[in-house]
């Protein structure tokens, strides 16, 4: 083969590789949005692809994204909260936020138990121990909610931790299921 026809081969080849691997993120969400309604399929798609090496990952691969994506969040968070518990704020909403400071205090412990889990394919119990961590952002959010008038500083990172811990079930059952 000559030279040029060569690299010309050689980016077909990169291109349809890269092509196809967009589409497995693309039917990952998918499937994931249909088989629950509470994933939403733009957010899915985007999370997974800004994950470095998201575009050469297999189904299994996109599972273990998904798990360092809710570490990252669950970390991230965790200072958050430790940041707003600093500040000057109503006696209730203190309460709630030392509330959700333990809940993400032992949801990273949870998460990296769920990673080891899952690269060990025991994906049963990875599964129970993700869906402590979804719960968790559904407690911390409901704190808020409980008293008339107060607005939740954490709707919004309740909601992405919540929305990446349904998308590792998902993804979680898909590879158990083939
Ligand atoms: C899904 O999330 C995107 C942003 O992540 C938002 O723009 C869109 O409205 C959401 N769709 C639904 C149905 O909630
Ligand atoms: C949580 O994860 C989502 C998806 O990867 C990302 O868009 C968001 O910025 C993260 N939030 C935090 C606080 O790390
Ligand atoms: C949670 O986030 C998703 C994706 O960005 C969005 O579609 C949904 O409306 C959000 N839900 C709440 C209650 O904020």
């Amino acid at each position: 083969m000559r030279p040029a026809s060569f690299s010309l081969f050689l980016f077909f080849l990169l291109f349809i590789h890269g092509t196809k691997a967009k589409n497995l993120i693309h039917e990952t969400c998918r499937t994931c949005a249909q088989s629950d309604p509470n994933i939403n399929y733009t957010f899915c798609a985007s999370s997974l692809q800004a994950a470095p090496a998201s575009r050469r990952a297999s189904v299994r691969g996109l599972g273990s994204i998904s798990i360092t994506l809710i570490e990252h969040n669950v970390t991230d968070t965790r200072h958050f909260i430790k940041h707003l518990m600093g500040m000057k704020l109503d006696s209730y909403v203190k309460e709630c936020l030392s509330d959700c400071f333990d809940l993400y205090t032992d949801a990273i412990d949870s998460v990296q138990k769920a990673r080891e889990q899952y690269n060990s394919k025991q994906y049963d119990e990875a599964n129970v121990v993700i869906s402590t961590v979804l719960d968790a952002t559904s407690t911390c959010e409901g704190g808020f909610t409980e008293k008339k008038g107060l607005v939740s500083p954490l709707t919004e990172r309740n909601n992405d931790t919540f929305q990446l811990s349904a998308i590792a079930l998902s993804i979680m059952h898909m590879v158990q299921t083939g």
